[in-house]
């Protein structure tokens, strides 16, 4: 299959013309503020099958839904009311609500479940596309099953390009992690995916204390979760510890193989001596730190290591979800010093 290429900046025309794709029953990858997703009309079950193939996902794991607005999100969910108190202060914006699903949502887009994920993205090319196709779009993110969310269009363009009808190319996402999964389809509310909106601002808006899923965890979770994920080619190693200890294991590991990679931070970046290292930002700024995670695996692919070490990041706040990612890219694999 040939992929059409469309540039937002230059073809004013990209979005009408994806979004026609979309209603025709194809795939097109679209840029969110979180990352770049693979998206089919969510009405239409053949279509969306089609995304599991692509991607070669396993198909018991369900897809979000993305919608314009409340309006259009009610067409497809239940909703309550804690989600409709968290959509005025967090959508649009990278914030997923797992609602009781309505008939219109069918099984493959649930994966067997009772539910549906949705979300309202602010990312302006996603908002356009799905009011010009006036259509919900399920997409998960636009990246072969178990590799890095494709935060940069050359990411889409080399994992999916001759496997799906089109990509809208763009600039990189903002955010760069993929949103926050909250399950608000019972009074029990769960996080399910921490993101950058953390469990702390959500709990302000609702005045009550939310559960959040620790990971590692045999409890469930967003099913999806379960697999080895954004993991870069090379096996990962967290490493953990006092700063001076982990930089100097690091570099003592580093001088006994080849081709060995380090992702670190500003503050350390100058003193590591292999030359296969990428600094996510300073350690003062942990959104930024989150933005360039999964853009640093990928750099690691490019740059095709061998091996790679990695700092490790404090559980607090956005934190939460940068050592979410890292830990499943890494496959539990922490070296604690
Ligand atoms: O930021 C994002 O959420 C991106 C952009 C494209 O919107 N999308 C994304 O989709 O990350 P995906 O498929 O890569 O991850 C969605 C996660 C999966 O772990 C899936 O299992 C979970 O959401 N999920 C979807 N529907 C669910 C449901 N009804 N109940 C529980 N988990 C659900
Ligand atoms: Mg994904």
């Amino acid at each position: 299959m040939q992929t059409l290429l469309l540039d937002i900046k230059k073809d004013e025309n990209a979005v009408k013309l994806a979004a026609k794709i979309i209603k025709d029953g194809g795939l097109v990858a679209f840029p969110t503020e979180t990352v770049y997703g693979l998206g089919a009309n969510a009405l239409d079950e053949k279509s969306c099958k089609k995304i599991y193939e692509a991607k070669g996902r396993p198909s018991d794991n369900p897809i979000i839904v993305h919608v314009a607005n409340e309006e259009m999100a009610e067409k497809i969910a239940f909703l309550n009311d804690d989600a409709k108190t968290l959509m005025k202060h967090f959508s649009p914006g990278p914030l997923t609500y797992i609602l009781k699903a309505k008939d219109e949502i069918n099984e493959t887009v649930r994966g067997g479940l009772k539910t549906v994920g949705v979300r309202i993205p602010s990312n302006k090319v996603a908002h356009s596309l799905i009011k010009e196709a006036n259509l919900p779009i399920a997409a998960p993110s636009a990246n072969i099953s178990g590799r890095p969310s494709p935060t940069r269009a050359k990411d889409v363009i080399f994992d999916l390009e001759n496997k799906i009808d089109c990509i809208l190319i763009d600039e990189n996402t903002s955010v760069g992690l993929e949103s926050t999964i909250v399950d608000v389809s019972s009074p029990n509310i769960k996080i399910l995916r921490p993101g950058i909106i953390t469990k702390e601002e959500i709990e302000k808006v609702l005045k009550k204390e939310v559960n959040a899923i620790n990971i590692p965890t045999k409890e469930l979770v967003a099913p999806g979760m379960k697999y080895r994920h954004y993991a870069p080619e090379a096996r990962l190693i967290i490493v953990s510890g006092e700063e001076e200890k982990v930089v100097n294991r690091i570099n003592e590991l580093t001088k006994k193989e080849e081709k060995v990679g380090v992702i670190c931070c500003d503050e350390t970046y100058d003193k590591y001596k292999s030359s296969y290292k990428v600094s996510l930002g300073s350690r003062k700024d942990y959104k930024t730190i989150a933005k360039n995670l999964f853009l640093a695996f990928r750099c690691m692919n490019e740059l095709e290591v061998n091996l790679i070490y990695c700092e490790s990041f404090k559980r607090v706040g956005v934190g939460e979800a940068i050592m979410n990612r890292l830990i499943k890219a890494a496959n539990d694999n922490i070296m604690t010093l």
